[in-house]
């Protein structure tokens, strides 16, 4: 059996001084490389000048991180990855900063990874590389010589070909992908977004089973949505933790709706314009305001970025205000926690809440919503009110679908879902569940490596 070489900017291998709960990607990938006796090589979060590999093995997985220089930081993961691909590939061309110094600092560090990383590959190793940080790495190692098969899967959405082509040098990111020899991508939005690029772009064309060749090289682009660890996060719902945190819940909620958002604190996610929707239905339906509230967890991140500090004075003031203006003696309309909570807790909070209300304005996938469905009890469960604009749409179709920029679709939704019949409830959820529970993580490894298996090298 061929070795599995992931490489990803952040390495979520177990380690010594990790609490053990990891998140799915995590748990996935880290089984995944326990089988194969594999690697997990990336960034190790620090700032250093050397270049020295650190090797861990822990729990039968190795990791393998390097240290990056303050400019490394600034310009590769800040500046290109963050500052630019990011707003870029979802969708927010305002954001979007172009610098050259960025687009340099971008190439420089996937050229020192993976010149770092090839003489670690063995021939006979499958190479799996991670997320908009890397797209030109599996470039480099062919320059290095590999002749492996190599994977690159997009956490992130795929911009449709107008946005792309504002992005300098951009046919320069995208030719640097025929290197790979299968790259997967959330939904089929997004790699049609993808094969458009390359038919009008590069005067590409498509061929059978996800073929897609320019010039002389052909590569496989396949959809191939990520999921969870269902059945660890139903086993989450049963154990202490999260059986607490729901009686905490329940008690502190003295009767009242739970609605509750979990997202990383980032313009992405779309939670000023929930904010504004929650407003709009505590403004528009004053009698049913004193029976719900809104939990809102929120932790911060990259924010040495300006747009992330911009969006948290946003919603701190915002958040300031819907309960300056509605909260009453013994009641607070929106509880907005900027702190993460480890995977049990989430469980128990997401199994109280009669709504998850997920609405970003664009995202790869969202594997909250996903969350939120596996959390639920399934004599009484809760209602998923999802953005339209989120990955998981293309798979939860059965959740109340919004359009996350509209104050009163958001406002209508909730109202539609606090007066839900139970029946209704449970013929929603049965197939979401369902859904999330067969195209689970350890579905989607499977498949991407499969594909990658599959491919015959010279
Ligand atoms: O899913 C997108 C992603 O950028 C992951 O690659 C990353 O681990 C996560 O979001 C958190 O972002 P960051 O690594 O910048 O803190």
């Amino acid at each position: 059996m061929s070795r599995l070489i992931v490489v990803s900017n952040r390495v979520q291998a177990p380690s010594a001084d990790s609490s053990g709960a990891q998140g799915g990607l995590a748990v996935a990938l880290t089984a995944a490389l326990r089988e194969h006796d594999g690697i997990w090589f990336g960034w190790s979060g620090e700032a250093g000048e050397t270049r020295d590999m650190r090797f861990e093995t822990y729990g039968g997985v190795t990791s393998a991180t390097i240290d990056l220089s303050e400019q490394d930081i600034e310009e590769y993961y800040e500046g290109y990855a963050n500052r630019t691909l990011w707003p870029l590939f979802h969708y927010r061309l305002g954001l979007t900063e172009f610098e050259r110094d960025f687009q340099g600092g971008y190439e420089r560090v996937n050229r020192t990874f993976g010149e770092i990383i090839s003489p670690h590959i063995q021939p006979d190793d499958l190479v799996w590389v991670h997320d908009y940080h890397m797209i030109p790495l599996g470039w480099v190692l062919r320059q290095q010589g590999l002749t492996n098969r190599i994977g690159f899967f997009l956490h992130i959405p795929w911009p449709p070909t107008r946005l792309l082509v504002a992005l300098p040098q951009h046919r320069r990111l995208v030719e640097a992908m025929f290197a790979y020899d299968v790259i997967g991508f959330q939904t089929e939005e997004w790699l049609g977004s993808f094969h458009h690029y390359v038919t009008h772009e590069m005067g590409g064309s498509l061929g059978e089973n996800g073929a897609v060749t320019v010039g002389g090289r052909t590569i496989r682009a396949i959809a191939c949505p990520i999921g969870i660890d269902a059945e660890e996060f139903v086993a989450a719902t049963g154990r202490s933790e999260a059986v607490a945190t729901h009686r905490r819940m329940i008690e502190s909620s003295i009767g009242r709706s739970l609605i509750v958002g979990v997202d990383r604190l980032d313009y992405s996610k779309g939670i000023e314009e929930r904010f504004n929707g929650y407003q709009r239905f505590l403004e528009s339906r004053p009698d049913a305001r004193a029976n719900v509230y809104l939990l809102q967890i929120a932790p911060p991140s990259r924010s040495s970025v300006q747009s992330y500090r911009d969006i948290r004075a946003q919603l701190d003031a915002l958040s300031g205000r819907i309960n300056g203006a509605y909260a009453d003696l013994d009641w607070v309309p929106l509880r907005y926690v900027n702190q993460g909570f480890p995977r049990d807790v989430l469980a128990g909070v997401y199994r109280a809440a009669r709504i998850g209300l997920v609405t970003p304005l664009r995202d790869g996938m969202n594997l909250v919503a996903k969350e939120y469905v596996a959390a639920q009890d399934p004599d009484d469960p809760g209602v998923l009110i999802l953005s339209r604009f989120a990955g998981a749409a293309a798979q939860l179709d059965q959740a109340l679908l919004v359009n996350p920029y509209s104050a009163d679709d958001i406002a209508d939704a909730i109202e539609h879902a606090l007066t839900m019949p139970r029946e209704e409830r449970i013929a929603r959820w049965r197939p979401l569940f369902e859904n999330v529970r067969e195209h689970d993580v350890i579905w989607w490894r499977n498949r991407f490596i499969d594909e990658l298996s599959a491919v015959s090298v010279a």
